[in-house]
């Protein structure tokens, strides 16, 4: 018996020391050393030996034991070890590698534009609302004095859904919207409400989607020279301090008077060109003041208040600032156009 102990002793040594793995190695462990091991299988035959040979056997299996239990725990820290370098080498980072140089997007154009125009208004005191894009054919015309027999209201212009919705044709709508919700306190309203709109359009000068600005001030005595000073501020601030403003009369269902608003053109400084159609002016806004019957169908008393609104195209104010001909350039995200109003340059 003690042969077989001294020969599973070297066996065991041998194969321990080679192991290459920690897993290797640790089943030599469970094959010599385990509950059902070579060493527990040679203890259980001691059985058969002489009382005096018992003892010394079971001393010379411990012993053993001890030992191979020792080697193994040198064995497998050097595995360990082994191991975690070899890891780490073969997850070395070469630092020296050229970065990725992440792409940095643009503001839309139109975006740009948006952010301008709300910044003024901010500046003037007025408060941002927004509204639905489908809209009901009530908010979008009835409520603006659109009567059912108004051509604006032709199925041929607007995208409708049912008979009673549809895509809005403006934001005008979101006068009556915010009327509404101040009108039972006859509180007075200094609002714009930017957001898309859409129309059955498409070419250089028309999108089936384009962008509008309204602007709506409610209140006592406030007069069309509120609306001249506030839209003739606006522009300069937009444009430059020495556009020139005039009012043209006009018509609109919802205002009572209405004008058109031109600007000298920021082309030609008024003098003539292709832009502005060799008038000298560029027509800008639509605006007038509110119609005593919106007023009054938006709970309003128009005996104690009066407002004014105004109406403009994004696209248009964005093609004025940034020279740009082709209104379709802004939605066909072409890159090479995107581009070029990167932050730090246009704005
Ligand atoms: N809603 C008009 C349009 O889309 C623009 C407009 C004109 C708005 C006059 C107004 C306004 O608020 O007073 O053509």
């Amino acid at each position: 018996m003690e042969q077989q102990i001294k020969a599973l002793q070297i066996e065991a040594t041998e194969k321990f020391a080679a192991a290459n793995s920690l897993e290797q190695l640790n089943d030599f462990k469970v094959q010599y050393l385990g509950k059902k091991g070579s060493l527990t299988s040679i203890l259980r035959g001691m059985g058969n030996l002489s009382a005096e040979e018992r003892p010394r056997m079971g001393q010379l299996v411990n012993d053993v034991r001890k030992v191979l239990e020792d080697l193994f725990e040198t064995v497998s820290a050097k595995l360990s070890q082994q191991e975690l370098e070899n890891r780490l080498s073969s997850e070395k980072i070469d630092i020296t590698l050229p970065g990725r140089v992440n792409k940095i997007g643009h503001i839309h154009p139109i975006n740009l534009t948006m952010r301008r125009i709300k910044d003024v208004f901010l500046k003037m005191g007025f408060s941002i609302y927004e509204g639905p894009e489908v809209e009901s054919d009530y908010y979008n015309f009835e409520a603006l004095n659109l009567p059912k027999d108004h051509p604006a209201r032709d199925m041929q212009d607007s995208f409708y859904i049912t008979p009673e919705f549809l895509l809005r044709t403006h934001t005008s709508p979101m006068q009556a919207r915010t009327m509404e919700v101040n009108s039972k306190e006859n509180k007075p309203i200094r609002m714009i409400a930017p957001g898309k709109v859409y129309r059955r359009d498409y070419d250089a000068t028309h999108s089936p989607m384009f962008h509008q600005v309204e602007g709506l001030v409610v209140g006592e005595d406030i007069s069309l020279a509120d609306l001249k000073g506030t839209l003739e501020l606006f522009l300069k601030e937009i444009f430059s301090e020495d556009v020139k403003v005039r009012l043209r009369p006009s018509f609109f269902p919802f205002t009572e008077p209405s004008a058109e608003v031109d600007i000298s053109c920021v082309i030609c400084k008024g003098a003539g060109c292709r832009v502005c159609k060799s008038s000298g002016w560029l027509e800008i806004l639509g605006s007038g003041m509110v119609h005593p019957r919106v007023l009054e169908m938006s709970g309003y008393d128009s005996s104690k208040v009066s407002g004014f609104a105004f109406g403009m195209g994004v696209e248009r104010i964005a093609m004025l600032l940034y020279g740009i001909d082709d209104l379709r350039l802004f939605f066909e995200n072409d890159l090479r156009f995107i581009r070029q109003f990167a932050l730090r340059g246009i704005k």
